[in-house]
């Protein structure tokens, strides 16, 4: 694993954002930069590059990459799924997103990736849009007020290429979309 020149251009702006001598402050944004860089996620290898970059010990940079859950440790989909199930989100039909999951995609266990690499589900905790449940986060991207027929169009939409609009896929308020709340 190398930066990119891109990413070289990138480390330099972060890490000019801390103190001098400081700079394994900067570890979170980079492993966030690797995992960007590397089709979204994270080889022991590139662990070591940051470790140098930030002339820090290899195991500082493996204790935050595996206390967070949003780094992935090994390989996902092009699509990652990220199906919400805590309590307003399953009070609101999340059974019914998991069961189109499955149909769709075979997918029903964490980390699983269909046949051709293109999607990996994991259900997670609340991701603070509970208001627009039930929801599923695909990469950096939010789906809101799904249920059976609406998650089959995402993924359609996803399969075919298509950038589906972020937000709520039923225009409602207080929605992750681009323009923010509405
Ligand atoms: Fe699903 Fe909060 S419970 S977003």
């Amino acid at each position: 694993f190398e930066w990119t020149a891109e990413s070289k251009a990138t480390i330099e702006e972060i890490v000019a954002k801390y103190p001098a001598g400081r700079q394994a402050s900067a570890v979170i944004p980079l492993l966030d930069l690797a995992q960007r860089q590397h089709d979204n996620w994270i080889p022991l290898k590139a662990m070591d590059t940051i470790a140098a970059t930030l002339d820090m010990p290899r195991i500082r940079v493996m204790e935050v990459a595996t206390f967070y859950t949003m780094f992935n440790l090994a390989p996902v989909g092009k699509w990652f799924l990220q199906a919400c199930t805590t309590t307003p989100c399953w009070l609101r039909g999340s059974d019914d997103v998991m069961r189109c999951i499955k149909d769709k995609l075979g997918l029903s266990k964490n980390y699983t990736t269909t046949a051709d690499g293109q999607f990996t589900l994991l259900e997670v905790e609340c991701l603070g849009v509970c208001a627009n449940a039930p929801v599923v986060q695909v990469n950096d991207d939010v789906y809101e007020d799904l249920d059976y027929e609406l998650t089959a169009k995402l993924i359609d939409d996803l399969k075919a290429g298509k950038a589906p609009e972020v937000g709520s896929m039923l225009g409602r308020k207080g929605s992750m979309s681009k323009d923010g709340p509405t």
